[in-house]
């Protein structure tokens, strides 16, 4: 038998999932002690069960949670602990750009092996790694959000040519491309600074085509925002803006619309109110694969 448990903030990922699944639901008890500690506690019989975490790695390091609550998961006799992290964290720093800085995909991903059996996640920015198998020594599957943003981009937007921010967006608008049979271009960014990013003018004609800009994270938004003005000078209409992983480190909207966006809509891998496509069928998929 499966149990989900849910890490806090992730109730609905925990729900949705388990629905698809026919699994039990559980939500642990969790509480700060006066000095700020924190307590955990799961009453619930997981002897001999499949005990599935869902957490999504956003905002603050939730990495501690996830380890007190496999560890206890483990105490009480489950038979494997994975992982489902919708948004996986620390894959951004997966080299060493200067010189005394940390790895911090390596050391992150170490911990994670150590803690967890398996991991499922959606979309993780790999960049420089081609494969999560780098870093973790672990069981890991992917779960690729491309089909349910071609489902969105395809019964709402008419006549859309995508638009990849950066080098690396080609791995999803190349995906989302192909499932909805529109075209696509790519641009270059370079990155000068956390808030600092310029990006090459894109090529028109449009010829009616409404932009659609693919990235995988939006988090000051400053890739989308900057790639917005580009297409704006290059005589676009006004591009919709779609994201994986709704990080959102900053307030992005106004700027984003003053920009010359017509908007930006997100998967919902983390809670946020532009979340518009739902990607727990694939999730689960990923997950059914993982349990056997
Ligand atoms: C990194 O290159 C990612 O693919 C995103 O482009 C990046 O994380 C977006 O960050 P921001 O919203 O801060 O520009």
């Amino acid at each position: 038998m499966t149990v989900v448990i849910a890490v806090p903030g992730t109730e609905k990922h925990a729900r949705d999932l388990a629905t698809r699944l026919g699994a039990t639901v559980v939500t642990p008890e969790i509480r700060q002690f006066p000095d700020g500690e924190v307590y955990v506690r799961i009453d619930a019989d997981l002897a001999n069960h499949e005990v599935v975490l869902v957490g999504s790695m956003h905002g603050g390091d939730k990495f501690l949670l996830i380890a007190f609550l496999a560890g206890t998961a483990r105490d009480l006799g489950a038979r494997r602990v994975g992982l489902v992290a919708p948004y996986l964290a620390y894959l951004r720093q997966d080299t060493r750009f200067k010189a005394g800085e940390g790895v911090t995909a390596t050391y992150f991903a170490r911990l994670m092996s150590s803690t967890v059996d398996w991991l499922v996640t959606v979309d993780p920015h790999l960049h420089r790694l081609d494969s999560l198998d780098h870093v973790y020594s672990i069981p890991t599957a992917i779960a690729r959000a491309a089909t349910s943003i071609a489902t969105y981009i395809t019964s709402e937007i008419e006549h859309p040519i995508l638009v990849g921010p950066d080098a690396e967006s080609v791995q999803w608008v190349a995906a989302v491309a192909a499932v909805c049979k529109a075209p696509y271009q790519i641009l270059e960014k370079t990155r000068r600074g956390d808030r600092d990013v310029s990006i090459s003018a894109p090529s028109g004609p449009w010829n009616g085509h409404t932009p659609v800009l693919i990235d995988d994270i939006v988090s000051t938004g400053k890739t989308m925002i900057e790639a917005t003005r580009q297409l704006r000078a290059a005589g676009s209409a006004p591009p919709v803006c779609i994201a994986i992983h709704a990080v959102f480190a900053d307030a992005v909207n106004d700027e984003l619309v003053s920009a010359g966006a017509k908007g930006i809509v997100t998967c919902d891998t983390i809670p946020h109110v532009t979340n518009k496509i739902c990607v727990a069928d694939s999730i689960a998929d990923a997950v059914r694969a993982r349990l056997g």
